[in-house]
C-alpha cells in the first residue's frame, strides 16, 4: 500500500533548522511517491525521491500552469503576463528566451567586479556599526537587492523606497493589508519604470528588453519575476548558509582554509539548504508513476528539498560535506524552468561567503542557536528571519 502524508507538515524538527520536515523524510523511506491532501483539501501527491522529482521536471505530461492548481475548492487565476515561472511552453518560451541571452556565465562574470564591491561596501558598513548585526539586514538582504536594481535599472535615488516596497512584499511578516499596499506601490513603481526605460533606455537587462514585441505590461511581469525569484532566494542562501556554516565549525575552518573550496561548497549549501524547497505541477494526462497512476488535473507537489538529501544519490545525505563530490542537486530545479538566475546566484554567493569569513575571523552567533528566529514550513522560501551575529572587533 502506498505511503500517505495526512498533513502537510507547517514546522520542522526543534533543533533540527537545516533538515526538511520530519514528515517528508519518513514519506521518503516509504518510496517516492505518496499520496497526500494538498493545504485546500484537494487529494495529491508527493514526491520526495530524487529521480522522480527529476522525471517529472523533464516530463511535458506535467504543467507548470497555475490555472490548473488543483488543491481545493477554488478557481485559481492565471498568472499574469510576463510572470513565466507558472506557465508551459510556447507561452513560457515567448519570455524565457529574449531573457537567457541576459543571463549567461559571460555576462554574469562581467558582473562579478560590481558584486564584490557591493559586498565589500556592505561589510564596510557592518564593520562600522559592529561589533555585532543582524546578518539578514545588514548582508544578506542588501546583495541581492542591489544587483537586481542594477539589472533591473533602477536609478540610485530611487533604490532607497524600491528596496523598502520589496521587504514588505517578501517579508513574510507582512499584513495581508500592507501585503496588497506594497504589491501595488511596487507594480506602480515597475509601470513607471518600464516606461521610463522605453523612452530612455540605460545599459541594463529591462532597457534591452524594451527593443523585443513584449507589451509594458509582459515588460512589467517579467521585472516582478525577476524580483520575486532573485531576492529572496539569495538572500536566504547567505543568511541561512551563514547559520549553517557557524554551526559546523570544522566544515567553516576548511573553507576559511581553502579559498578554491567555494565554488563546491556554495553547491553543497545549495543541496543542503535547498531554500525553494517545493513547486508544484499539474498531469495533463493519466501519467503512471512509480506504479501509481496520477489521474488527468491531480496536482503533485515536488519536493526539491528530500529530493537533495535523497541517500540513493547522496551518500550520508544529512551531512554538510563542503568537499562533497557528488553534483546533479535540484536546488536550482531541472527541465525548462530550470532557474534563469542561477549563474548570477553562483557569484553572489562565492563572492559573499568568503568576503565575510575573511572579514570577520570571530564571526560567531549573538544569541543561542535554538533562538534564531525560522521562516515556517509553510513559506515559499525557507529561512531566517534574522541572524544576529556578533565578532571581536
Ligand atoms: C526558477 C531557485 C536565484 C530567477 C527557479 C527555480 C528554482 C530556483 C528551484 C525553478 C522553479 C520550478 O521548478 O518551478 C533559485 C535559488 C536561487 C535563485 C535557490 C538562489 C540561490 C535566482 C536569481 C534570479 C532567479 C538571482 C534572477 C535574477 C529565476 C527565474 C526563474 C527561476 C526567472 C523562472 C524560470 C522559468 O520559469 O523558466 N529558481 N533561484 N533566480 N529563477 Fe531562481
Amino acid at each position: 500500500p502506498v505511503h500517505t502524508v495526512t498533513t502537510l507538515p507547517t514546522t520542522r524538527q526543534p533543533g533540527c533548522p537545516f533538515d526538511p520536515p520530519a514528515e517528508l523524510t519518513d514519506a521518503q523511506r516509504h518510496g517516492s511517491i505518496s499520496r497526500c491532501t494538498h493545504v485546500g483539501g484537494k487529494p495529491g501527491w508527493l514526491i520526495t525521491g530524487y529521480d522522480m522529482v527529476r522525471s517529472v521536471l523533464a516530463d511535458s505530461r506535467f504543467s507548470a500552469r497555475k490555472e490548473l492548481l488543483n488543491v481545493g475548492d477554488f478557481e485559481v487565476p492565471p498568472p499574469p503576463p510576463g510572470e513565466f515561472l507558472l506557465m508551459d511552453d510556447p507561452q513560457h518560451r515567448r519570455y524565457r528566451k529574449p531573457l537567457a541571452g541576459k543571463f549567461t556565465v559571460r555576462r554574469m562574470r562581467q558582473l562579478t567586479e560590481r558584486i564584490e564591491q557591493i559586498t565589500a561596501d556592505c561589510l564596510d558598513a557592518m564593520e562600522q556599526a559592529g561589533p555585532s548585526a543582524d546578518l539578514v539586514t545588514a548582508f544578506a538582504k542588501p546583495i541581492p537587492t542591489i544587483i537586481i536594481c542594477e539589472l533591473l535599472g533602477v536609478p540610485y535615488e530611487d533604490r532607497g523606497s524600491f528596496q523598502e516596497q520589496i521587504d514588505l512584499f517578501l517579508g513574510g511578516e507582512t499584513s495581508e493589508e500592507e501585503l496588497i499596499a506594497a504589491y501595488t506601490a511596487t507594480q506602480n513603481y515597475l509601470a513607471e519604470l518600464v516606461a521610463a526605460k522605453r523612452a530612455n533606455p540605460t545599459d541594463d537587462v529591462l532597457s534591452d528588453l524594451t527593443d523585443s514585441d513584449l507589451t509594458d505590461e509582459e515588460l512589467q511581469g517579467i521585472s516582478l519575476i525577476l524580483l520575486v525569484a532573485g531576492l529572496d532566494t539569495t538572500a536566504n542562501m547567505l543568511s541561512l548558509g551563514t547559520f549553517a556554516l557557524l554551526q559546523h565549525p570544522e566544515q567553516l575552518a576548511a573553507l576559511r582554509a581553502d579559498p578554491a573550496l567555494t565554488g563546491q561548497a556554495v553547491e553543497e549549501l545549495l543541496r543542503y539548504l535547498s531554500v525553494a524547497k517545493t513547486f508544484m505541477r499539474t498531469a495533463l494526462e493519466d501519467i503512471e508513476l512509480g506504479g501509481q497512476t496520477i489521474t488527468a488535473g491531480t496536482t503533485v507537489i515536488l519536493s526539491y528539498n528530500t529530493a537533495n538529501r535523497d541517500p540513493e544519490r547522496f551518500p550520508d545525505p544529512h551531512v554538510l560535506d563542503l568537499h562533497r563530490q557528488q553534483g546533479g542537486h535540484l536546488a536550482f530545479g531541472h527541465g525548462i524552468h530550470q532557474c534563469l538566475g542561477q549563474q548570477l546566484a553562483r557569484i553572489e554567493m562565492q563572492v559573499a561567503f568568503p568576503a565575510l569569513l575573511n572579514r570577520f575571523p570571530t564571526l560567531r552567533l549573538a544569541v543561542p542557536a535554538e533562538e534564531v528566529a525560522l521562516r515556517p514550513e509553510t513559506a515559499d522560501i525557507y529561512g531566517v528571519k534574522s541572524l544576529p551575529v556578533t565578532w571581536d572587533a
